[in-house]
């Protein structure tokens, strides 16, 4: 067995144990003991321990754990908000014990007396949402991928004590990098996207009902993340009421979060540019459903369903739009439902020839509009989800942080 699965599965065990027996049971004792041991010859290989948990797939370091897939504690760890564990230094056993305590506190909230938290400020070690910044943190900078560094615990690695403001700033940066590595031309970061997208759903499930936290845009050239980022917290929203399973509502995350990854390929001037495209510019831009797909096929061709959406998500229920079709066909369901959210968070963003349109007066529009641009049914859905009370619109400025200053109340 080599090390990242012995300490790992330790890690699994001794968090088992620990929802039985108090703090100084033998039994507690000796698993955090086994882990701890494994952490430690784990902690002698060159490069600190880092690990990225999803569904049912274990990273460590950048490399799949082949004989962790489909391991239950993956899911659970990922599941509790914590995507991401990484230590920046070695810790004592001490250490270890907060950490454990710190985990079991996010995996199981109720057990464990707030009195009895550690802090984990100086522990040497984060976990929470994946963040990853290029050029700071752990990140090599040797042009294997940036490396990941910063951190921040996202809406879901938070202190759980509740009530506590959203704080998308990992998922920001974690995206811009992701914009980044696309344009410099190397491979979509598939693992980075999909840990966005689970720590969104994290973020979107806090509280009862439903929380849409939203990005809004302050300058203008951020427009492409805070846009995907919207579009893909809207897109899960929307799959959800739809009824469809955990695993597709994250698929159409993934999707709407890489809808517009083409428009890495437009000219950052044509991008930002205020006034009217010409038609060459215009060219260029309804490129970005093509580039799009392909540079999401060529990353990964298991993401099929995000390149499709990539693709489709600017024609319309009619065969307008583009690119256009040769023969008519309906759209995937994903790309009719990225499609929706896509014009709702445009016209509910401030553009340089206009202010940002209140929720009721673009639902009102793309109501209006539906029988040549939209699947009626997902407009029905979508219209009903973003009116019912139970859903709450929490608005983040453009780095992550909630802004206070919004008035959270009405949708208006
Ligand atoms: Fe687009
Ligand atoms: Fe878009």
């Amino acid at each position: 067995m080599n090390d990242p699965v012995r300490f790992l599965q330790a890690l699994g065990q001794a968090l088992s144990v620990m929802t039985l027996y108090p703090e100084g049971h033998p039994s507690r004792e000796r698993l955090a003991d086994n882990a701890y041991d494994a952490l430690l010859e784990l902690s002698t290989a060159e490069a600190p321990p880092a690990f990225t948990f999803l569904e049912g797939e274990v990273i460590a370091g950048r490399e799949r754990v082949a004989d962790l897939r489909n391991w239950e504690w993956s899911t659970r760890l990922a599941d509790a908000g914590i995507g991401r564990l990484e230590f920046s230094r070695s810790i004592n056993r001490d250490e270890f014990e907060g950490l454990l305590q710190e985990l079991q506190l996010h995996l199981f909230p109720a057990p464990v007396e707030s009195s009895d938290r550690r802090q984990m400020r100086d522990l040497g070690v984060r976990f929470g949402a994946v963040s990853v910044a290029a050029g700071s943190g752990t990140g090599t900078g040797d042009g294997t991928g940036g490396g990941i560094g910063g951190w921040g615990f996202g809406a879901g690695g938070g202190s759980g004590s509740g009530g506590a403001a959203t704080d998308l700033t990992a998922e920001v940066e974690t995206l811009t990098w992701i914009h980044e590595e696309v344009s410099a031309g190397r491979a979509l970061p598939l693992l980075e996207a999909e840990s966005v997208v689970r720590s969104l759903a994290v973020a979107m499930h806090l509280d009862a009902g439903m929380l849409l936290p939203l990005l809004q845009l302050k300058e203008f050239d951020q427009y492409t993340t805070t846009h995907s980022l919207n579009v893909a917290v809207l897109s899960m929203a929307l799959a959800e009421t739809l009824g469809l399973t955990a695993t597709e509502v994250r698929a159409v995350g993934v999707s709407g979060l890489l809808h517009d990854v083409g428009k890495t390929r437009i000219p950052h001037a044509v991008l930002v540019k205020p006034g009217r495209l010409s038609p060459e510019e215009m060219a260029l831009m309804q490129r970005h459903p093509v580039d799009g797909a392909r540079i999401i096929l060529h990353g990964d061709a298991d993401l099929e369903l995000a390149a499709v959406v990539a693709y489709e998500h600017h024609i319309r229920i009619d065969g307008g739009g583009y690119p256009s079709l040769h023969y008519h066909r309906d759209c995937a369901l994903g790309s009719r439902l990225v499609h929706v959210c896509d014009v709702f968070d445009a016209l509910s963003t401030r553009r340089p020839y206009r202010e940002a349109w209140p929720v009721t007066q673009t639902l009102a529009y793309l109501e209006d509009i539906t029988r040549r641009e939209f699947d009626p049914a997902l407009v029905t859905a979508f219209a009903r989800l973003m009116r019912d009370e139970s859903t709450r619109i929490e608005r983040l400025d453009a780095t992550g942080i909630a802004d206070r200053t919004q008035d959270l109340g009405p949708k208006s």
